[in-house]
């Protein structure tokens, strides 16, 4: 089968079975172009408790498929590729924040959206990358512990010093394994173009930024802006589905290394499979965790986000 009859067949049976696609940015081109919707984590977060489908297929990471799960615990949630966990998601466990808690009586809990909904259970209120600064900003809370994200954390630190933040030293092993070094490089490679990162990336190469943002925040900006060139630095794929979209504007990655493996687990074919009701993993959560999860992310919802 060529890609264009896979596409084609997906197509079909998601019509057939009344099922829904969403895809976070970083899949591929052939899997962005058969969902039924695209966007950043918070756009999908957003869409995933609107979708009416009985079924979604979400092509990303396993939170992702949780979090659909959690706003809509009646439908059938199918994780395109079982094996697309986000190692961020589970650097700690729902006992380190309960530890934590008891050392920091009064504090609210932030969770990153990149977490498990195990975690979710005893967070107070969730952000994602585009949420992140407005949410907390909006919080009653002077006094926060911010979860698992150390650099997204310490980039809405320094949006908001009113805040007393407190850090753990989590992180996105892929964002944060951009070295400062890289960033002087491409700069001096590239001198007419600016440099867009993500908020993920550690300090030293955010503050040579000339726009730090989301998934969504870094699309936008390099779409509507006057500029030629741009280095990216976010996921490869962002570089990549920009030039589509932008046949007269450059876009260089800003490190080979900003491969997230997790995200390119999914297929065109796994996608099929999920279809014909064959493959992916079935999200499956009890109810006293969706029931918990859902106060966190029902908060981000009522803060704005
Ligand atoms: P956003 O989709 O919030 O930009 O986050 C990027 C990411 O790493 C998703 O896992
Ligand atoms: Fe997780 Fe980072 Fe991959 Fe996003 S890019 S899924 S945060 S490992």
């Amino acid at each position: 089968m060529t890609i264009n009859e896979v596409q084609q067949e997906i197509l079909r049976l998601k019509k057939e079975k009344d099922i829904c696609i969403l895809a976070h940015s970083y899949q591929a081109r052939e899997i962005l172009e058969i969902a039924d919707f695209t966007g950043d984590s918070y756009a999908l977060s957003k869409m995933a408790a609107k979708t009416e489908n009985k079924t979604v297929i979400m092509c990303g990471v396993r939170f992702m498929a949780e979090t659909v799960k959690i706003l809509s615990p009646e439908k059938k949630v199918i994780l395109s590729n079982g094996t697309a966990g986000c190692p961020m998601a589970e650097q700690f466990t729902k006992d380190e924040i309960l530890a934590l808690k008891e050392k920091y009586p009064g504090y609210a809990v932030v969770a990153y959206i990149n977490t498990t909904a195990e975690l979710k259970t005893v967070c107070d209120v969730c952000v994602t990358s585009s949420s992140a600064v407005q949410i907390v900003g909006s919080m009653e809370n002077k006094n926060i512990i911010f979860i698992p994200d150390c650099n997204l954390g310490s980039f809405v630190a320094d949006k908001l010093p009113e805040k007393n933040i407190v850090l753990l030293q989590g992180g996105c092993p892929v964002h944060a394994a951009v070295k400062p070094e890289e960033a002087q490089q491409a700069k001096k490679l590239h001198p007419c173009a600016e440099l867009l990162v993500h908020p993920e990336c550690v300090p030293a190469v955010s503050k040579q930024a000339d726009y730090i943002g989301s998934t969504s925040g870094i699309m936008d900006y390099a779409q509507s802006s006057d500029k030629k060139e741009f280095i990216i630095g976010t996921e490869n794929s962002i570089a990549e589905h920009l030039q589509y979209a932008c046949p007269d504007k450059k876009f260089y990655p800003l490190s080979k290394s900003l491969v997230c493996l997790d995200m390119k687990a999914t297929t065109l074919i796994d996608v099929l499979d999920c279809c014909k009701g064959e493959g992916g993993e079935e999200i499956v959560l009890d109810e006293e965790t969706v029931k918990k999860a859902r106060g966190c992310i029902d908060a981000m919802i009522a803060l704005g986000g």
